[in-house]
């Protein structure tokens, strides 16, 4: 199997607070993994280790087999191959839709604009927003935005992206839309790390569930698994607050 990422004992600290203490996992190429577990567990500090957002403390992170926090990395080549969405759509105010997403693609990688122009029209149709793209984010709805940051992020051709809870800040109404174009990515074969509080959905896209506590790995297994027979008492508590909201 041909692992994409492969995180190895790592430890992440904050001053002396220990936040990621001591994870192994690996993600291979293809597969969708998704990440749960109680809030301040170290979800997104875990994806922001990943994506050079934060330094480390202990052992290492290889995509593909190559140590990125190795003092001679090149960010802005690993960036451009790992993609990230946040919970929070951090489209540029002033500029539009179509610019927002041509700005990395042609500044950062150089590309001919052309073709970059070919691919973010197709990948707006592919999300539904191909009539929005003289449109600036304040004239856009949550779900909306959410889904060109999704586009534009996709428009640089990473080889995996990572979703931080790209759905918490959005209207109930607004969540499918965005979690549609997260499974339709899926299924083209997309490599993909995700924390989600939306439990239907994780079942759905997973091919792996990791679940989190205080910075460990407490449980790992596959998502029909996960939701029917969780393995420790730690997955069944955080388990029984999501069937309540149901
Ligand atoms: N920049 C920071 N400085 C100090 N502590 C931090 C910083 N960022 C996060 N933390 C702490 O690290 C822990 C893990 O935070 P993290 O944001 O990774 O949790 P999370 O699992 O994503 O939670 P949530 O589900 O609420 O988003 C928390 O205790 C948090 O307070
Ligand atoms: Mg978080």
């Amino acid at each position: 199997m041909d692992k994409l990422i492969e995180i190895k004992n790592l430890v992440k600290k904050y001053a002396d607070k220990t936040v990621i203490n001591g994870i192994d996992l690996s993600i291979q190429k293809g597969e969708v993994v998704v990440l749960l577990g109680p809030s301040g567990c170290g979800k997104s500090t875990l994806l922001r280790t990943i994506n050079g957002l934060e330094n480390i403390q202990g052992g290492e992170i290889l995509f593909h087999g190559k140590n990125i926090h190795d003092k001679n990395s090149n960010w802005i080549e690993i960036r451009q191959k790992i993609g990230m969405v946040f919970q929070n759509y951090e489209l540029f105010p002033h500029l539009n839709v179509i610019d927002n997403i041509l700005l990395a693609p042609l500044k950062v990688q150089k590309r001919a604009k052309e073709e970059v122009m070919l691919q973010a029209e197709e990948l707006l149709k592919k999300v539904g927003l191909e009539d929005r793209k003289f449109a600036y984010p304040r004239e856009l709805s949550g779900g909306q935005k959410q889904r060109i940051a999704i586009v534009r992020a996709l428009c640089m051709n990473p080889e995996v992206m990572l979703f931080d809870e790209v759905t918490a800040s959005l209207d109930p109404e607004m969540v499918r839309e965005v979690l549609d174009v997260i499974l339709n990515l899926a299924k083209s074969g997309m490599t993909m790390f995700i924390v989600t509080h939306e439990m239907g959905f994780a079942k759905s896209v997973a091919n792996r569930i990791v679940f989190l506590d205080s910075g460990k790995i407490c449980e790992e297994s596959e998502p029909k698994e996960f939701f029917s027979n969780p393995k420790t008492q730690r997955a069944r508590e955080f388990l029984n607050i999501f069937q309540f909201e149901d």
